[in-house]
């Protein structure tokens, strides 16, 4: 606060003093004010009450009608679903795991009929920079915007008909070393055509200079251009849980040879809408009225991590993907996602299939790379080791 009140004192005299005779000068200065304002958090409307967590966020418990999703003009008229229609999702964790924690719980909860919105900056993911995106399977040494900034090392299954996928994945913080880089961990359910595909997302994610381990969601309508967002930033995905907030840091992480901690990430189709669990925790849902492709099913399913690489000093970033480790180090070093599965229609029930055969996949694999599990660690079905550290005398690019 003090800082904004300095800098509006120092430009308010700098104008005085030099506006009369530099008028570019009092240009850059209002810029800076412009670039405070766009800086400083905003309250969302229909806020019912405001908790401060110990970790600096900023938590408004909205009320329910006035969330973000209903601002999308397809919207308007949406009738609130407060559960699907037949619940076959979540993961049930055990012990420790079963509950998210979640900081800002210590100072207080969100009365039952608002939902908790973490209030975030409007540069937290500035556009034209760390844009996020999908690996294809036929650009086996770039990503597809063709510019090489988007790092893969994922599976995926595509060609079916798929209701909905999931996983348990292990949760890490990966250093995140330059200014518009970031690392993350997901699924990506979704369809249509690469340059207007359509995806739900949700998994952990770290940025630059937070750094801290954030569970996320994602959505784009129209192949990552316009039409989407992270978490409620945008009118779109409707939440329904009063104890969650998206985009909130998830503690504790696994380390090196050590406890690993995990999360279970649900996505799955129920009448018109895509619904996601986190553990066996509903969080809310994307209506299907707001996709074209994902109106219908996916027609492909990845899990897997990505990077943004900004080329720092000319070179590839020293981000990390995953612990920073590669796939092959294998558990309790590397990243892994486990029980894959899919969620297919068999004759009219839903049920989930543990996906069989996957399709691995890395940008760079000398940067970061994936490792298909064959054998059966304990219950831990279907699953794969990736990541990596960026650059390195193996990765020097
Ligand atoms: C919402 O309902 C109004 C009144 O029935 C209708 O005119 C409008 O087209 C509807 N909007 C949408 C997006 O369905
Ligand atoms: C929980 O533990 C039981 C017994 O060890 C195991 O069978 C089950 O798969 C575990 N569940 C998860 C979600 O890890
Ligand atoms: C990928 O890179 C390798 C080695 O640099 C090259 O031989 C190959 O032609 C490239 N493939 C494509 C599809 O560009
Ligand atoms: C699921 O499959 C049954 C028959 O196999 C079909 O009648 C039904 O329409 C399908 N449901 C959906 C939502 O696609
Ligand atoms: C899979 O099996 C092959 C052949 O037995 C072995 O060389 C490889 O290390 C195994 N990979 C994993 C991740 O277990």
């Amino acid at each position: 606060m003090a800082y904004v009140n300095n800098n509006k004192l120092e430009c308010l005299l700098f104008f005085l003093f030099a506006s009369s005779y530099v008028l570019g000068d009092t240009f850059v200065c209002g810029r800076k004010i412009e670039n405070m304002k766009n800086n400083v958090l905003v309250k969302r409307k229909g806020t019912i009450k405001t908790i401060e967590g110990e970790d600096g966020d900023i938590i408004d418990c909205v009320d329910i009608y006035q969330q973000p999703a209903f601002d999308h003009p397809l919207l308007k008229n949406h009738t609130i679903q407060m559960k699907p229609s037949s619940i076959s999702g979540g993961v049930k964790m055990n012990s420790s795991q079963a509950e998210l924690i979640q900081d800002w719980h210590k100072n207080g909860q969100c009365p039952k009929g608002t939902i908790p919105i973490r209030r975030e900056q409007q540069d937290e993911h500035p556009h034209g920079r760390g844009v996020k995106w999908i690996p294809r399977r036929t650009q086996l040494n770039q990503s597809i915007n063709n510019d090489n900034h988007n790092e893969f090392a994922t599976v995926d299954i595509e060609g079916g008909t798929f209701y909905g996928g999931r996983a348990i994945l292990n949760v890490w913080n990966p250093v995140v070393y330059s200014n518009g880089d970031f690392s993350l961990a997901q699924i990506w359910v979704t369809a249509g055509p690469d340059k207007e595909v359509n995806t739900v997302e949700a998994g952990w994610k770290v940025d630059y200079p937070d750094r801290k381990t954030r569970l996320f969601i994602f959505w784009t309508g129209d192949g990552y251009k316009s039409k989407g967002c992270y978490n409620l930033e945008c009118p779109g995905f409707v939440q329904i849980n009063h104890k969650f907030a998206l985009g909130s840091p998830i503690k504790p992480v696994s380390r090196y040879s050590a406890q690993q901690f995990e999360i279970g990430i649900t996505i799955y189709k129920r009448k018109r809408n895509w619904w996601l669990h986190v553990q066996d925790q509903i969080l809310g849902y994307w209506p299907g009225s707001i996709f074209h492709y994902l109106a219908s099913t996916a027609t492909r399913i990845v899990w897997g991590g990505e990077v943004y690489n900004t080329n720092p000093n000319g070179h590839h970033t020293r981000t990390q993907m995953g612990s920073g480790h590669f796939g092959n180090e294998g558990y309790g070093k590397a990243s892994y996602f486990r029980n894959i599965e899919y969620m297919d229609n068999y004759s009219g029930k839903f049920i989930y299939v543990q996906v069989r055969s996957l399709h691995a996949y890395a940008t760079r694999p000398f940067c970061y790379n994936v490792e298909v599990a064959n054998n059966t660690v304990g219950g831990f079905g279907t699953h794969f080791y990736f990541g990596g550290p960026g650059y390195s005398t193996l990765c020097a690019v």
